[in-house]
């Protein structure tokens, strides 16, 4: 196992020590690719939300956000196209009857080889994706003799598309018509909301529409964690502009997007655009925004270019005109969409894997190390651990005091059990970016120790200044 499979593994575990990720269901065995979020994760999960909810609609003031339903009228999907399109192409091995996404087991391949025989592998794959060639899809695992990872065997069925959504019955009669399905993006409810928000905000185009929500995909290869689960979210923005300028607002938008990932201090390095070569069948460009996960650069977020094949389909389907009338130009047109679609849980998980680091911090004296969360502070799900030295002496008095003046304004944490190096190690792999440390001398001067968790320093400042620093660093 190389070092950035077993750092992954020691992600996975710190997730589930630490109370931010656990398998769903787990005293029952767990549910394969469905997790929960437990209480740091929660928060995590939160903060990351309300990151992108600002700065998608508060400070972009022609972008309003909206919730809507996750239930949507059936046609719905068959006028977006996933009834007939949102496939996958699967491959099962007779011998264990395991399914295969086909691209994920020739990639799996593929990272087997030298570089320059993966890539050629991996372009001859894109070229028969892209012309939907299944059979040549077939063979071309069968000659790199790609085996089944369960039976070992190259004995492999036909290649075949796999609808992605779960369906369910609305109400108590179950016949064909009252199918529905959980969504498979949240874009659908977008678009079908399009003139109530127009009409109602008094939009202009181009203006946008942004919502977070869960969205439902029956993921076949479940890998990698939260990566890729089948119950997830998505934070999604729908912009609509004027047929003809969708090549400038694509560019914005993917250095927008861009940008808006570096704001939380991540290492440019860590990132890279990938161009869509098989492209969604509503789309006329996209493009990836790639992180280097410990498991190699994937996807986090898409940028796509959705032409006006929704509003279009949508317009058709329900026999409603979904159109706007530009005043600047005195024409009715049907808009056109640029979106941002990022993951939330992928979103999350990128945040502990940039944050992650075991650190050896042994003297020649003593043997010492510790696992810290370096989350960005507005990320962090405590802000603020307030430990008083010692249990008496009025000291959780005044720590106590302290948490009553911060809580109303960013998450704290109370501790009064164990060292005060054991509490700052806890705190650390929970990500806390500072730590209050109330004793004796509190009592004389009114002063505290504060301590920084990336750097480890300390030092002393007035109580009284304690909570507007916090607030500073993490607005
Ligand atoms: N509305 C467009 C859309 O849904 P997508 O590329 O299929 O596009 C957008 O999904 C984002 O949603 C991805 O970049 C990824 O972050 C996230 N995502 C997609 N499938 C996922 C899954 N099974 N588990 C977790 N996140 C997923």
């Amino acid at each position: 196992m190389s070092t950035d499979q077993n750092k992954f593994q020691a992600i996975i575990s710190h997730c589930k020590e630490y109370g931010f990720v656990f398998q769903s269901s787990e005293i029952y065995d767990g549910l394969s690719a469905v997790y929960d979020y437990g209480q740091y994760g929660a928060e995590l999960k939160k903060n990351i939300k309300d990151y992108w909810w600002k700065s998608m609609t508060q400070l972009h003031e022609d972008i309003v956000g909206i919730d809507a339903a996750i239930f949507m009228h059936p046609t719905t999907w068959k006028a977006s196209g996933h009834v007939d399109n949102f496939s996958d192409p699967m491959i099962d091995n007779k011998d264990s009857n395991k399914r295969y996404r086909v691209d994920h087991l020739i990639e799996g391949h593929a990272e087997t080889l030298s570089p320059e025989a993966g890539e050629a592998l991996l372009a001859q794959m894109d070229e028969l994706l892209k012309e939907n060639d299944f059979a040549g899809l077939k063979t071309l695992i069968e000659e790199n003799k790609i085996k089944c990872s369960v039976s070992g065997t190259v004995n492999w069925t036909e290649v075949r598309q796999f609808n992605l959504m779960f369906s369910t019955q609305l109400g108590s009669v179950t016949d064909e018509a009252s199918e529905i399905y959980l969504r498979p993006e949240t874009a659908q409810g977008i678009f079908v909301n399009f003139l109530n928000v127009q009409k109602t905000g008094r939009m202009k185009i181009p203006f946008g529409i942004a919502q977070i929500g869960k969205a439902f995909r029956n993921e076949i290869v479940a890998r990698q964690f939260i990566f890729r689960m089948r119950e997830f979210e998505q934070m999604e923005m729908q912009f609509f502009i004027r047929p003809g300028t969708q090549k400038e607002w694509y560019e914005k938008w993917k250095e927008e997007r861009l940008q808006w990932h570096l704001s939380l201090g991540t290492d440019p390095a860590k990132y890279h655009f990938k161009d869509h070569i098989k492209l969604a069948h509503y789309a006329d460009a996209a493009v990836d925004i790639e992180y280097e996960f410990p498991f190699g650069f994937k996807e986090v977020e898409g940028i796509h270019s959705r032409t006006d094949f929704d509003l279009k389909q949508h317009q058709e389907f329900s026999k409603k005109k979904l159109q706007y009338f530009d005043t600047e130009i005195n024409q009715n047109y049907v808009p056109y969409v640029i979106e941002t679609s990022i993951g939330l849980d992928r979103m999350f998980l990128l945040t502990i894997c940039n944050a992650y680091e075991e650190q050896d911090l042994s003297t020649p004296e003593k043997a010492d190390s510790r696992v810290v969360l370096k989350l960005p502070a507005k990320l962090s799900p405590i802000k603020l651990a307030i430990f008083p030295l010692t249990k008496k002496d009025g000291l959780p008095e005044l720590a106590k005091e302290l948490m009553n003046e911060c809580k109303p304004f960013f998450h704290c944490y109370y501790e009064e059990k164990d060292s005060i190096g054991k509490r700052y190690r806890r705190q650390d792999a929970i990500g806390t970016p500072f730590c209050i440390t109330i004793d004796h001398q509190t009592k004389e001067d009114g002063t505290v120790t504060i301590r920084h968790r990336d750097s480890m320093e300390q030092e002393r400042i007035p109580l009284s200044e304690v909570r507007n620093l916090v607030l500073n660093k993490i607005v």
